[in-house]
């Protein structure tokens, strides 16, 4: 069935974006290095059987929650990022990457841990190998409480909080009853958005909103989802099991289905033209989120909006950014999205 968005004009959004200047977001969660060797590869190893890349160009940028971090700076909002990263392997380069991202950061050390780090190397565009360090256990309950601390000295100041979690160890059990105890403290007025991992879906029961991918949907959910009724099964029962307020799975080329209640799943298609690298788009998409619905923008708008701003990372390449202009020459260039309500679809 064919929906509108009552509230959805270009022009209006438009002028919201040019609103989103100065406002604040708080993004929690796990920092990571995304490193990037670009190269040729014109001749295989006498070592062993690979191709040798011969490096012509390197990059070094904050990721994890630090690249949600970085597209609601990119948009023109003020984040605020916390999280921690191990003072080991790769912490200079980090520490590099975060001076040059510009962030504004409260960020704890980990000693005896190496940064987490995700290192592609790309031939002709391609990327041929990742290699990745990390420890992953579980912040000790000294560190929690130091980053919960962080968290309680900024949540006054905040409409929108988002988790990102990557499951590098930053969020646990008690983090999160933290959380939620300042929401309660604080009378609920501060919306929680948490970019999830399935493992953890019992840790952020109530949530605002949930924004899992296809793949996440189904493994959170322990049901298959081979297609749109098996999504929206899926997307029920998971949003049902996690308390949240709203789901919102993301579908990659297929675009996103916003769970709003059983009788309002609106399906958002992808406006994207064409696409190069979707590393990170989910990142893209909960950070418009956070920042849009911060500035007084409707979830629904503010899903569409993250929308537009995913079609166009998916062009770019590695974990990409969004202008505030280029998203609002998306607006006045690309065709309203066309939106149906899913519910009547389950069986
Ligand atoms: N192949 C694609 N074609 C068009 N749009 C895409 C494509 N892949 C992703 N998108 C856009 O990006 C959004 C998020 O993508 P996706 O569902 O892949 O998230 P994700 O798996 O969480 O991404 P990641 O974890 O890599 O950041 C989608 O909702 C859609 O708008
Ligand atoms: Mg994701």
């Amino acid at each position: 069935m064919k929906f509108t968005a009552k509230k959805f004009s270009p022009n209006a959004l438009i002028d919201q974006l040019l609103g989103f200047n100065d406002v604040s977001v708080l993004i929690i969660g796990d920092i990571v290095l995304d490193e990037y060797y670009i190269g040729d590869a014109q001749r295989i190893s006498p070592e062993a059987p690979v191709p040798v890349v011969l490096v012509k160009d390197e990059k070094a940028l904050i990721g994890g929650a630090g690249n949600v971090a970085r597209n609601i700076q990119s948009l023109g909002g003020k984040p605020c990022l916390i999280g921690a990263y191990g003072d080991g392997h790769n912490s200079k380069k980090l520490q590099q990457a975060i001076l040059s991202a510009g962030l504004h950061t409260r960020l704890l050390t980990l000693p005896g841990r190496p940064a987490t780090t995700k290192s592609r190397i790309l031939a002709r565009g391609q990327q041929i190998l990742r290699i990745d360090h990390e420890d992953i256990a579980p912040l000790n309950v000294t560190e929690t409480d130091a980053l919960l601390g962080y968290i309680e000295e900024y949540w006054p100041h905040q409409s929108v909080v988002i988790i990102s979690d990557y499951n590098k160890g930053v969020i646990n059990k008690r983090l999160m009853d933290g959380i939620f105890h300042l929401k309660q403290y604080y009378k609920n007025h501060v919306r929680i958005l948490v970019d999830p991992k399935p493992e953890n879906l019992c840790l952020y029961p109530k949530a605002d909103l949930i924004t899992p991918n296809t793949k996440e949907t189904g493994e959170g959910a322990a049901l298959p989802i081979r297609n749109k009724e098996e999504l929206i099964r899926a997307g029920l029962f998971l949003r049902k099991k996690t308390h949240c307020q709203s789901l919102l799975t993301t579908l990659g080329a297929e675009g996103m289905a916003l769970f709003q209640s059983k009788n309002k799943i609106i399906h958002i298609p992808t406006l994207a033209k064409q696409v190069y690298d979707v590393t990170g788009a989910g990142d893209t998409v909960i950070g418009t989120i956070g920042l849009a619905l911060a500035a007084g923008i409707p979830l629904l708008e503010s899903c569409i909006l993250a929308n537009y701003a995913a079609g166009i990372v998916v062009g770019k390449s590695g974990s990409a950014t969004i202008t505030q202009h280029e998203l609002i020459k998306a607006l006045q260039t690309y065709r309203e999205p066309e939106l149906e309500n899913w519910s009547g679809c389950s069986s």
